[in-house]
């Protein structure tokens, strides 16, 4: 019912066009014409436009990191959504936990993008998740809680439909430790629910809520056969195209045993 989803979000790698350009074309190459499970890679917007050039006549989506609020205007260093989409992307990452803590991104400024990035046609990618401390105290769900209730303010069911969330565990990040299954499932079906409460279970149904956060090829099959998480946002395993391909193999295999 809900396609997996794995998506590369490269970050501030690699170096050079050169380098994001091979990585672009070995992935497309191992993902062939395989619409399923969906794919996108989200390289550093410099290398966007080479990137797309790339990636031609591939099903691989391409997505930003990040994106401005407005439209245009005088906003040094910033990209609009309409840029994004004239580049080619058909997908934009926003809140990532390295943009809030890191950049002081809220859940208004990331609720004022996300209704920038839908009103572009971008697929958004919300990303959530609690620190090593909140988890500590057992405030996971309240600050899951806190992130959906602002950062998804003022949209319609129709909308959230639309809209990718990653619920990624800060402590997770780039860290080599992964949640188990049973912690990320606890959290999915946690985030599941009060989309129902918020919007209603169809909706909630609906929306494609990946995992992030040290996922490699050798943990991926555990964590997406979990019935309520339905793809991965991969980091540093997006990096090398053996490794991001290993993870989209197990989603396959997870998809043909049954699941979706
Ligand atoms: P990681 O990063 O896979 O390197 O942990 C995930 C992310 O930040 O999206």
């Amino acid at each position: 019912m809900r396609p997996l989803f794995i998506a590369g979000n490269w970050k501030m790698n690699p170096t050079t066009r050169d380098d994001a350009v091979k990585l672009a074309l070995e992935v497309k190459a191992g993902v062939g014409a395989e619409v399923s499970p969906r794919v996108a890679v989200c390289p550093p917007a410099i290398f966007l436009a080479a990137i797309d050039e790339a990636l031609a006549g591939s099903p691989i989506g391409l997505g930003g990191q990040n994106m401005h609020a407005k439209t245009d205007g005088a906003y040094t260093g910033e990209i609009s959504a309409p840029m994004l989409v004239d580049v080619g992307c058909t997908h934009v990452i926003l809140g990532h936990s390295e943009r809030r803590h890191g950049m002081g991104e809220t859940d208004a400024m990331v609720n004022q993008k996300l209704l920038a990035a839908l009103a572009a046609g971008l697929i958004p990618i919300v990303c959530l998740g609690e620190t090593l401390e909140e988890r500590e105290t057992d405030r996971t769900e309240s600050v899951v809680t806190t992130q959906l209730t602002g950062s998804l303010a003022g949209l319609s069911a129709e909308q959230m439909a639309g809209v990718v969330l990653a619920y990624e565990p800060v402590w997770a990040i780039g860290t080599g430790r992964v949640a188990t299954p049973d912690q990320a499932q606890h959290v999915h079906a946690f985030i599941r629910q009060s989309l129902a409460r918020s919007f209603d279970q169809a909706t909630a149904s609906r929306v494609v809520v990946q995992y992030g956060g040290s996922v490699k090829a050798d943990n991926a099959s555990e964590l997406l056969s979990c019935p309520d998480i339905d793809g991965a946002l991969v980091g540093g395993a997006s990096l090398k195209s053996p490794d991001f391909l290993g993870i989209i193999s197990a989603a396959r295999a997870v998809e043909s045993a049954g699941k979706s």
